[in-house]
């Protein structure tokens, strides 16, 4: 039998994914937001070395946090979630998990084939890969940065949609739990 959406009790996830979750999102963010409006602000502002620091530094927390997801389970959905609904959730996630892995690299690959340190704000520097300037790897790398990034900005609008649809409109306790 289906249950009145919101009147289902609110389990949450546990508070060390709510962490991850909500620290790793600020940074995505402000990653999508430098990468793709960097070249524009450059004259007030150069971005690219807090990117490239801060998107190291989500390669690394999206490591612990992919470790610590494989020790518990997610709560259930609501039983008002259709089937196709699940489905593309899980797709989704399933997909910002890998780009949070797959982004950062690409763009650890190519810029360690650039003349710049990768200085992680400054307090030192993040050790560069053998990667030569102009080589078939350093481009295919920097190309998939941009495709997968734009495609992780797609997907992130997405999830932010769909969190908030949750909340306004079906009103259930989906974005309430991983606050
Ligand atoms: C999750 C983390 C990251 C996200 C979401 C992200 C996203 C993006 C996006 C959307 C762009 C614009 C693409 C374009 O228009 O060409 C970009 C550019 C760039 N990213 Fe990242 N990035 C991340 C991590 C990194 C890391 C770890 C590095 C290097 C260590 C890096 C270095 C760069 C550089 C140098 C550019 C400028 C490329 C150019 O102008 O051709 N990024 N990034
Ligand atoms: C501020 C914007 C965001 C909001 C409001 C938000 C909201 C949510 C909510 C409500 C859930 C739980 C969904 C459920 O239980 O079915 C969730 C899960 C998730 N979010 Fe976000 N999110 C945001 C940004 C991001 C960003 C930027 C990323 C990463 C790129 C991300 C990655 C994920 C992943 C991977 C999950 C699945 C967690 C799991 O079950 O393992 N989120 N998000």
């Amino acid at each position: 039998m289906a249950t009145i959406a919101g009147s289902e009790q609110l389990v949450r996830y546990n508070t060390v994914a709510r962490a991850f979750h909500a620290v790793i999102a600020a940074m995505v963010i402000f990653n999508l937001l430098t990468g793709i409006f960097g070249d524009a602000i450059e004259d007030i502002w150069q971005p690219f070395p807090a990117h490239k620091a801060t998107g190291i530094l989500i390669l690394l927390l999206s490591l612990g946090r992919l470790a610590w997801r494989f020790t518990w389970t997610m709560p259930d959905w609501p039983s008002t979630m259709g089937s196709l609904q699940r489905k593309v959730a899980r797709l989704t996630h399933g997909l910002l998990y890998a780009l949070m892995l797959i982004v950062p690299l690409t763009g650890w690959i190519f810029s360690s084939a650039g003349k710049y340190p990768l200085s992680i704000y400054g307090l030192f520097d993040w050790p560069k890969l053998a990667v030569t300037k102009g080589s078939a790897l350093a481009e295919a790398a920097h190309e998939g940065h941009e495709v997968l990034g734009f495609l992780m900005a797609g997907l992130v609008v997405l999830h932010v949609a769909a969190a908030l649809h949750h909340h306004f409109v079906i009103k259930d306790n989906i974005l309430r739990r991983m606050l």
